[in-house]
């Protein structure tokens, strides 16, 4: 630390819906920063409404302490505030106003160095362009859909997995005392990552992911098979983004003021119904929903976020700007968030997993 001659200040947000190991990220930043580099760290509450309603708390050590296997975020998080594009009336989005020169006033005013946004895509978008005005930013990348590019891996990611992978196990055994086939609806919005590693850690027997339309026909031949096989039940993961071949996605609602307002959810129902008019074999639905977003991280997703939050520490320490800290096999590193705002990372076709899942015989619903 010689050399350096103020001490360094820097803010910490979670924005966009939550998921476990927020507070492990939180934590990682705050400790690293106070412990290693010392410096002082405030956080905003509920993500970018922070920044531009100024409503800032000073992270002490005693504040973090404690949190690491919390779920949730001890700082608030709303996915409706955005300060390019923020709502001045809820009820009318044409209203909206460019708030951005607020939110950096306040970030200059708190004498900060470099603002920490932990969050998923719409997160990471709205740092680079807080960026672009001139302030350092580093960005960590947060959801259960692990849907951000640069990264292998999200934190938040494994404890959804997790989460859901037990549900199907116990969707399983009450599927097969009664002969039915169920549906189980996971999240995962436009990417089917969260089906996919759900779907295969189950045992499921159709998994169906946004990144290939399903047919219909091919999951009741595989029912009405299985049946006949003496298997007569059969377990369907299906995404929430899944949609038939030629068919929509399914909206739930539109949620006014927030930066992708479309809500996905339905596709589990519509997959039972038509299962149980062309094959007449009894289909219940679960749908796990915001179960998956609770709760306290895995041991994985406390390791991940641990070591995100030291990287993003150690980065803003070093005076590096627009960045997101990710990790590449085993090694975590800072990326260009230009290589990332704006982008979702999808499920290729030929990815490894696609692969594995058929040499297990799971249909793809194709
Ligand atoms: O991005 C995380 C996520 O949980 C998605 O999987 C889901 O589509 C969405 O958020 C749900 O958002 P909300 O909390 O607004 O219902």
């Amino acid at each position: 630390m010689a050399g350096k001659s103020r001490r360094k200040r820097i803010g910490i947000l979670t924005g966009g819906g939550d998921c476990p190991g927020l507070n492990a990220v939180i934590r990682g930043v705050a400790k690293a920063s106070m412990r290693k580099f010392d410096m002082d760290v405030i956080g905003f509450e509920d993500g970018f409404a922070g920044l531009v309603e100024r409503k800032s708390v000073s992270l002490t050590w005693e504040r973090v302490s404690g949190i690491l296997t919390q779920g949730g975020t001890i700082l608030g998080t709303t996915n409706r505030a955005n300060p390019f594009n923020w709502p001045v009336d809820p009820e009318n989005p044409e209203k909206n106003e460019d708030r951005s020169d607020r939110a950096v006033a306040y970030f200059h005013k708190l004498g900060l160095d470099t603002l920490v946004c932990i969050g998923g895509d719409g997160t990471q978008t709205i740092g680079h362009q807080l960026s672009q005005k001139g302030i350092h930013v580093v960005g960590v990348p947060k959801t259960i859909d692990n849907d951000i590019m640069g990264t292998d891996i999200t934190f938040g990611f494994d404890s959804a997995v997790t989460t859901a992978a037990e549900a199907i196990d116990k969707i399983h055994s009450t599927a097969m005392s009664h002969h039915r086939v169920m549906v189980v609806e996971v999240m995962g919005r436009y990417a089917g990552w969260l089906a996919l590693h759900a779907g295969i850690a189950g045992g499921g027997d159709v998994i169906l992911i946004p990144e290939i339309p399903y047919e219909i026909d091919a999951i009741c031949r595989l029912a009405v098979d299985r049946s006949k096989k003496g298997k007569r039940f059969s377990i369907i993961v299906v995404a929430e983004g899944a949609h038939p071949h030629g068919g929509e996605r399914v909206v739930r609602r539109m949620v006014k003021g927030s930066p992708d307002p479309v809500r996905l959810g339905g596709i589990g129902q519509k997959v039972a119904h038509d299962i149980e008019e062309i094959t007449g074999i009894e289909t219940r639905v679960t749908v796990l929903g915001h179960l998956q977003r609770g709760g306290t991280p895995t041991p994985f997703d406390r390791v991940l976020a641990t070591r995100f939050g030291v990287k993003a520490a150690e980065l803003c320490y070093d005076g590096v700007s627009g960045v997101m800290v990710a990790l590449r096999g085993t090694e975590i590193m800072g990326i260009p968030l230009a290589e990332v705002s704006g982008k979702n990372r999808l499920v290729a076709a030929d990815h490894p997993l696609i692969e594995t899942a058929n040499g297990v015989g799971v249909c793809l619903g194709v």
